[in-house]
């Protein structure tokens, strides 16, 4: 058989983030993003597509929606192997099964499968009489591969996971390659296999550079529709009961210090999410609105019109009471940390207290530390 060059995609640990990362620009990463680069890097009849999993960290109902979009996902993809992680193997014999219908007979296991030049297995540490070929996707971390590694020195090639970016080149334990595509479905790596050994590795990054590819869109929009007609929204937790006044009382009585709010991106956050069907998700909605965790706090923008967007009391409290009597009843001060709720470092990075006050500054400029 004449000698063929391969190419090998290694993508996965979406980690429940199906749309890209976090909320502060570049955003990177999203299945969108992720659907189209594996598209654009694919070499017709030569490519094998491995989906390393994770699909989630957690298994609530929110979780399973996102888990059966990614096998959607793997499946339009076409992903030649998927590996389960802990959390996947953690689920009910019902979840998985519907995870294994979804993504066709794809899903590895430790007796390993053939794919092209490749015999691929997905191991956890404890089946570690499996039957090792020359690729595995191993459910562990760095320390995990390097001892896995030296206990298999045929293995060409063993994929971790890893938090954080891919290293820029791949590590190695005698002949064997150790990769990982990194954390919450950021990246895709491209491997070239020719004449019999891993050569070139390349990692992609999955920024607003990348289109979207319609086909996962199609599938991405229905999970959200799913989210949505669940009531997910409605279901969560309101430990707390105080009353509010809404945005429009009082901006009656403090007209400057509602101009400026007005003019703030906090005055059109739930628009922000509405942009992209996104304002009845329940891991979005809690820091784009009023009091979700109230009683008397947003429902909708229909049942509750004047608890949209970052407003009043989502910085300075529930203040019916001040509203009625304010003279009697002080509204207390609000202070930074109040600040960091909603920009913590996974949603606001570059956060800084005094330059991003100096943005929304109101009222006599006074921050009350
Ligand atoms: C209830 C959650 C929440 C709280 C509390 C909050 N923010 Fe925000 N903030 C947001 C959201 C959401 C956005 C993005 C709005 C959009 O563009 O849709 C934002 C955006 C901003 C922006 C605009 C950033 C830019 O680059 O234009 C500034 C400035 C800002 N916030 C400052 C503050 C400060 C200062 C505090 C504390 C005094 C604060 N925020 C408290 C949720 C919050
Ligand atoms: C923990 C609170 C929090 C959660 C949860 C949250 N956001 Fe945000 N979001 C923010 C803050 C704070 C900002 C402003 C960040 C900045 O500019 O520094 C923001 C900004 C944004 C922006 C950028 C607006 C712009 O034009 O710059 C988008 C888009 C966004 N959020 C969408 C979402 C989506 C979608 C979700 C759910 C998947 C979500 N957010 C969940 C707090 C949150
Ligand atoms: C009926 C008019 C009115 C309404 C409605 C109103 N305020 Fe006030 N507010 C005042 C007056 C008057 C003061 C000054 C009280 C004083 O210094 O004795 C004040 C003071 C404040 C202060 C400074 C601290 C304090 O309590 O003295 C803050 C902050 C404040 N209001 C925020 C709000 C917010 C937020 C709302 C909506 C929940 C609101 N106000 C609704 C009239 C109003
Ligand atoms: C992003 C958070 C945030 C939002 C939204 C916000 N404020 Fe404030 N506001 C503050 C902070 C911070 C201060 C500075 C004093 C402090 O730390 O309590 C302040 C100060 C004020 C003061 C002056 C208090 C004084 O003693 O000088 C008034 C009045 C006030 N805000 C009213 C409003 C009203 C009315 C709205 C809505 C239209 C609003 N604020 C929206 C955070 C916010």
């Amino acid at each position: 058989m004449p000698a063929r060059d391969w190419v090998l995609l290694v993508s996965g640990n979406t980690e429940g983030y199906l749309s890209p990362c976090g909320c502060s620009k570049p955003m990177s990463g999203g299945i969108k993003r992720r659907g189209q680069m594996l598209k654009t890097l694919a070499v017709p009849g030569k490519t094998i597509l491995l989906e390393t999993g994770r699909f989630t960290t957690g298994n609530s109902i929110q979780d399973r929606f996102k888990a059966e979009a990614m096998a959607d996902a793997v499946s339009a993809w076409k992903a030649d192997g998927v590996a389960f992680s802990r959390v996947e193997r953690d689920w009910s014999a019902d979840q998985q099964a519907s995870l294994q219908n979804l993504a066709g007979d794809r899903v590895l296991g430790d007796s390993g499968r053939t794919l092209g030049p490749f015999r691929v297995s997905a191991i956890t540490e404890q089946s570690a009489s499996a039957a090792v070929g020359n690729v595995v996707i191993l459910d562990g971390d760095r320390e995990d591969a390097e001892k896995f590694a030296r206990s298999h020195p045929k293995l060409q090639l063993l994929i971790y996971r890893q938090q954080g970016m891919p290293d820029s080149s791949p590590a190695k334990i005698g002949s064997t390659w150790l990769v990982s595509p990194g954390e919450k479905g950021k990246y895709v790596l491209r491997l070239s296999y020719v004449n019999g050994k891993f050569s070139t590795y390349n990692v992609f990054g999955l920024g607003p550079e990348v289109a979207d590819d319609p086909v996962t869109t199609a599938i991405f929009r229905r999970y959200q529709r799913r989210i949505a007609a669940s009531g997910l929204i409605d279901q969560l937790p309101r430990p707390n009961d105080a009353s509010f006044a809404g945005n429009e009382l009082c901006s009656s009585c403090h007209e400057s210090a509602a101009k400026s709010w007005k003019a703030s991106a906090h005055a059109h956050a739930l628009k922000t999410l509405e942009t992209t069907e996104d304002d009845r998700d329940p891991e979005c909605a809690p820091c784009h609105v009023v009091g979700l965790d109230n009683r008397q706090g947003f429902r909708s923008r229909a049942e509750t019109p004047s608890l949209t967007d970052v407003g009043c009391e989502s910085c300075h409290g529930a203040g019916r009471e001040h509203s009625d009597k304010p003279a009697l009843l002080k509204m207390g001060r609000v202070g930074e940390s109040k600040c960091l709720n909603c920009h913590t470092s996974n949603t606001s990075p570059n956060f800084e207290f005094l330059t991003y006050w100096r943005k929304i500054e109101h009222g006599m400029g006074k921050t009350g530390g």
